[in-house]
Order: C-alpha cells, then sequence, then structure tokens
C-alpha cells in the first residue's frame, strides 16, 4: 500500500504530515512512502532524509494522487487535486466537516473513505492520535509567548536596586488544552495567573499549575458526555460578564481559548468591559478564526482600541511548523496504525471501533 502527501498551500500552512522519523515507521510497518518534491525543504527537511530510508519523491501532483492509496494532508485537498481522488482511495487530515460539508459529502459519493481527525472521542486509547490536543497545547504556548513579546512591560516580579517591578497579571479563558498550557507557560515566566472555565472539572487543573480559578457564582457545570462546553445560558453569561469585567482592573495580558465545536466562539470579552483594562495590556485571541471571544479580533491583525492590544491570527502554528509538524505526523500515524490490518495488509474500516466510526465523514 503507498501512502502519499502533497504540499500544502504554504502561504496559509506550513505544516506537513509526514516527517522523516514517521515516514520510516510507515516504511517499518509495510508501506510505501510517496511525496511530492519539495515536501518538507522549507522546514529544514531535505530530500535526502527520507529517500535515505527509501520514501520516492514524485514531481507531478497529479501522479502522486493517483498512485497512493492513503493521502494523508493537514487540510482537505484543492478543489483541483480532490478532483482526482478515485473510488477506495483514503484522505486523512483536519478536513473541517463544519466548513466543507457540501465538498466532502461531494467526495462521500465519489466513494472516498474520508477521515477528519478533530472528530477523535476523546478517550484514553485515542490519546497518542489527538491532534486537538497536540496542536492546541503548542498554540496555548506560542500565545502566551505573542502576547508576552507584544506587551511593553517584564512578566515577573524584578526587585532591583533602581526599584521593583510587579510581576504581570493573566487571565486565561477557557482553560481547555490550549488554556492549560497558557497557564502552565505564563506561570514559568513568573506571571500571576487567573482562569476560568465553563466546566468545573478545569477547576482543579487550573489550581494544579498554579492558577486562581474564577467561579462563576451558582453556576451549573456545563460539560457535555464528550468533555466539551456547552452553551451557557443568558443567566450564566450575565454572571460571567460581571466576573470578568471585574477581573480585568487588574489583569495585564490576556489570553482567550473559549470553544464550543462547531459553533461560533462565545464572545465573552465585550466593548463595554474592554475599557476596564489599562492602556498597554494586550489580548491574544486564540479563538480569532472561530468568530472570537473578544470584541474587535480582527485575524491577522493587531487591532488598538484605547492602547489595548487585541491580537489573534488565522493559524499561529504557522509560528511552530517544525514541532507543530513532528506530533501532527505522529498522532496519524498512529490513528493508521489503528487502521491498518498488518495480517492482510490492508484498511479495515472497522465500523466498530468508536476511533474509527467518529472520523469517518459519511
Ligand atoms: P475546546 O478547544 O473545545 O474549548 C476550550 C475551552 O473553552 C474548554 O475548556 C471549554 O470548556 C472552554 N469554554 C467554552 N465556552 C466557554 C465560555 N463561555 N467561558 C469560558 N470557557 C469556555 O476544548 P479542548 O481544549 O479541546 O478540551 C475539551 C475537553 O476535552 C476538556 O474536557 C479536556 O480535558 C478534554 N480532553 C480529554 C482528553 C482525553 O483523552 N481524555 C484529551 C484532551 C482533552
Amino acid at each position: 500500500m503507498i501512502i502519499g502527501s502533497i504540499s500544502e498551500n504554504k502561504d496559509i500552512e506550513k505544516r506537513i504530515s509526514i516527517t522523516p522519523e514517521i515516514a520510516k515507521k510507515y516504511i517499518n510497518l509495510g508501506f510505501q512512502v510517496q511525496l511530492i518534491k519539495n515536501y518538507g525543504k522549507h522546514l529544514g527537511f531535505e530530500e535526502k532524509q527520507y529517500t535515505d530510508i527509501g520514501v520516492k519523491f514524485v514531481a507531478e501532483e497529479k501522479e502522486l494522487i493517483e498512485n497512493s492509496n492513503i493521502i494523508i494532508q493537514m487540510s482537505l485537498l484543492n478543489e483541483e487535486s480532490a478532483s482526482l481522488l478515485k473510488p477506495n482511495q483514503t484522505l486523512i487530515g483536519i478536513l473541517n466537516p463544519y466548513e466543507n460539508k457540501i465538498r466532502l459529502d461531494e467526495l462521500v459519493k465519489k466513494k472516498i473513505n474520508l477521515f477528519s481527525l478533530e472528530l477523535l472521542p476523546r478517550i484514553t486509547r485515542a490519546q497518542s492520535m489527538d491532534i486537538l490536543s497536540s496542536q492546541a497545547n503548542l498554540a496555548g504556548y506560542k500565545a502566551v509567548l505573542e502576547s508576552f513579546s507584544t506587551f511593553e512591560k517584564a512578566i515577573p516580579m524584578m526587585m532591583t536596586a533602581a526599584g521593583t517591578i510587579p510581576a504581570a497579571k493573566v487571565l486565561v479563558v477557557g482553560a481547555g488544552v490550549a488554556g492549560l498550557q497558557a497557564i502552565a507557560t505564563a506561570k514559568r515566566m513568573g506571571a500571576i495567573v487567573f482562569a476560568t472555565d465553563v466546566r468545573m472539572a478545569s477547576k482543579e487543573q487550573v489550581e494544579s499549575l498554579g492558577g486562581k480559578f474564577l467561579t462563576v457564582e451558582g453556576a451549573e457545570n456545563l460539560e457535555t458526555k464528550g468533555g466539551y462546553a456547552k452553551e451557557a445560558s443568558d443567566e450564566f453569561k450575565k454572571k460571567q460578564e460581571d466576573l470578568i469585567s471585574e477581573t480585568l482592573k487588574k489583569i495585564d495580558i490576556v489570553i482567550c481559548t473559549a470553544l464550543i465545536p462547531g459553533k461560533k466562539a462565545p464572545l465573552i470579552i465585550k466593548e463595554n468591559m474592554l475599557k476596564n483594562l489599562k492602556a498597554g495590556s494586550v489580548i491574544y485571541d486564540l479563538a480569532a478564526v472561530q468568530g472570537g471571544n473578544v470584541a474587535f479580533t480582527e485575524v491577522d491583525k493587531i487591532v488598538d482600541k484605547n492602547g489595548v492590544k487585541i491580537m489573534g491570527e488565522k493559524n499561529i502554528l504557522n509560528k511552530l511548523p517544525t514541532s507543530s509538524s513532528s506530533l501532527y505526523a505522529k498522532n496519524v500515524f498512529n490513528f493508521v496504525s489503528n487502521l491498518y490490518d498488518k495480517e492482510n495488509k490492508k484498511l479495515h474500516i472497522n465500523l466498530e471501533d468508536e476511533i474509527i466510526a467518529q472520523t469517518l465523514i459519511k
């Protein structure tokens, strides 16, 4: 069986799906690996690193797609490349089924096996395949670095002969995977960290990282069976707004990560709340692409509102493409291993396996 991968549109996506380390693992498992010319060159992965372990490079995208039994990408192929897919081929990636529904339905009709990895169940057995966690973890870390480097004061408390600089105070909104890493990173750099979430389970996790959890008084726990957040009631939203508004008065940097799967991101920091932040404060909105947690967030811009800088990017992981590719490639390898019947050397789409059933687009 041949596994192939072509280049992404590098203007928007620098991550790759098959690193040399992972290509070797596919080959050891019995696959052939074919990649498009210059596949990982922009990340410093030279062709020789791949060819030395038996990877074949192909110059033409058409040839590569037609040859491959399984195509592994970061995101859905563009329309021209996808039109080359034939029945029984398998495409694995972050296919964004909410936004790409029409295109994915067409491919399913063509009998292409599509696996969208953001649909993985959050169960223990799927942890090593969990692309949302591996990527969100790095995004949370990088959001802290980006906001701290934009902030024009020092982060840790510094006691010097010339006087004392107080520690910066950080608020993390949404303590899921990205938020927890943001808390850990901000703490390591010497900030005082506050955090809030609608899931009560996150309180203990925030506290174990040294953060102070802000509990919305009398709130019910808004957690689904799958571990995700539910949309909050108007009453909850009002209480949360009051709590965050009051907290913002003492905060220097806000990292927003609040998401609800398949929905627009909740608007948490509204226009009237921004005035509670001092000029010079910075907000990094990791939910920018999903509509933003903050009024005025604009993708790939730094918006200045009375001296408060609001930042958000389309793809923050383009600033950490090597680390994020390394983890993504490993996640996908673990997913493919689970899908592969080693004895019969073919894919086994076993719908009794919830990992396979939930990621398969039907
Ligand atoms: P996510 O990216 O969908 O959302 C980020 C965070 O925003 C979540 O913690 C969510 O509760 C919070 N949020 C949503 N609306 C909010 C609001 N209005 N105000 C404040 N916070 C709000 O979530 P993520 O990071 O993907 O984590 C989802 C769950 O999956 C968590 O329970 C996490 O612990 C769990 N998980 C479980 C794994 C496992 O293998 N068992 C692996 C990874 C995550």
